[in-house]
């Protein structure tokens, strides 16, 4: 891997027996790394946002494995621990693929230690290394992704961005922020927007606080000017992460990436999506299978403490919307930019893995 003046905020980091874990819902206002020493701990951490982002969320559940089964005495009833704290770790948050596959990968790890000549404590010490190596390999597979995206832009160009998709969701760099990162190395100047993403402000409080310590040039916007810079010209490119591809390209992301790339077509502006081959499911067929998770009413009616909605007002909160793959422009992966027909190139991607 090339080296890299990147000095972004790590959000999961093994501390010899713990996970130090980056609360996100604390920032940009509090810099707080709380210590995580159980697969329930991590489970809570999932579910309540602490760590969010496709990749960050199999990191952290990667280590929840670990961390729910280094107690066990015996190797038959460390497998079993394993596959318990996988089950659970499974129910914490239902979109992001990248966690089913970071809990798959441990289990088979767990699996084959399990049948081998080792050690119940070595094999212990190699799960722990199957979490390190899914983090380490997300580091650089994100920066892949950076400099195919980065194919993608011209010096000057606007780029819009919704969500956050940076260094703080993955291991390193990010998938959509990714480009900047690498642009900013490189001296090549981009101009982003950063939605702000309602309801709990993703855009506002974490991409646009990574992309400011970087020192990028970036502009936060609300969610609803998008279609208003749109029509100034001020918008060349689209570019967001993912939760979970669908077999036929659909892309399931924060919600409001749907308006976004209605918006982009409408504008005759491309839209891209950035995510890891981890993210890519090809066992769902398209996005009306994705599951789509619905949040707590508060988010809304009382985000960050302060009441804005009537009393006993219904609500309705889906985290994610799916957005059909007629608005992909390409898919950008650590492998390349993959173009439409999304069903038959992502196909043949992974055949000729
Ligand atoms: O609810 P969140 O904050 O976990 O949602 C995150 C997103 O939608 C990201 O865009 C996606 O996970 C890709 S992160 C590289």
């Amino acid at each position: 891997m090339e080296t890299s003046n990147y000095k972004g905020l790590q959000s999961v980091i093994w501390a010899g027996e713990h996970l130090d874990l980056l609360d996100q819902r604390l920032l940009p206002g509090e810099v707080i790394h709380l210590p995580l020493t159980t697969a329930q701990d991590v489970w809570e951490a999932i579910r309540h946002l602490k760590v969010r982002g496709a990749p960050a969320i199999g990191i952290a559940a990667a280590y929840g494995v670990y961390l729910g089964s280094r107690l066990e005495q015996s190797k038959e009833h460390w497998l079993h621990a394993v596959n318990q704290a996988s089950a659970h770790l499974a129910t914490s948050r239902p979109t992001a693929v990248n966690l089913f596959w970071a809990l798959d990968r441990m289990r088979a790890r767990a699996k084959e230690l399990e049948n081998s000549e080792l050690d119940l404590e070595a094999c212990k010490d190699a799960l722990l290394g199957e979490a390190k190596a899914i983090q380490s390999e997300d580091e650089e597979t994100c920066r892949l992704i950076g400099e195919h995206a980065l194919g993608l832009f011209e010096d000057g160009m606007g780029v819009l961005t919704h969500c956050n998709a940076g260094g703080l969701a993955t291991a390193k760099y990010g998938t959509a922020l990714a480009p900047f990162y690498l642009a900013q190395e490189q001296g090549m100047k981009l101009r982003v927007f950063a939605d702000e993403t309602r309801p709990v402000l993703q855009g506002a409080r974490l991409t646009a606080f990574e992309l400011q310590q970087a020192g990028v040039d970036v502009t936060l916007i609300c969610d609803n000017m998008a279609g208003m810079i749109m029509s100034k010209g001020w918008v060349n490119a689209v570019i967001v992460g993912t939760d979970r591809v669908a077999a036929n390209g659909d892309v399931a992301n924060k919600i409001g990436t749907y308006s976004v790339a209605v918006l982009a077509k409408a504008h005759n502006i491309p839209f891209y999506v950035a995510c890891p081959l981890s993210t890519i499911d090809l066992n769902t067929a398209s996005g009306e299978l994705i599951p789509i998770e619905e949040r707590d009413a508060e988010e809304i009616t009382e985000g960050f403490g302060k009441r804005t909605a009537p009393e006993g007002i219904k609500v309705f909160n889906p985290a994610f919307d799916v957005t059909p793959s007629e608005y992909v422009t390409a898919i950008i992966t650590e492998k390349g930019v993959i173009r439409p027909p999304f069903d038959v190139n992502l196909k043949k991607l992974f055949e000729t893995l």
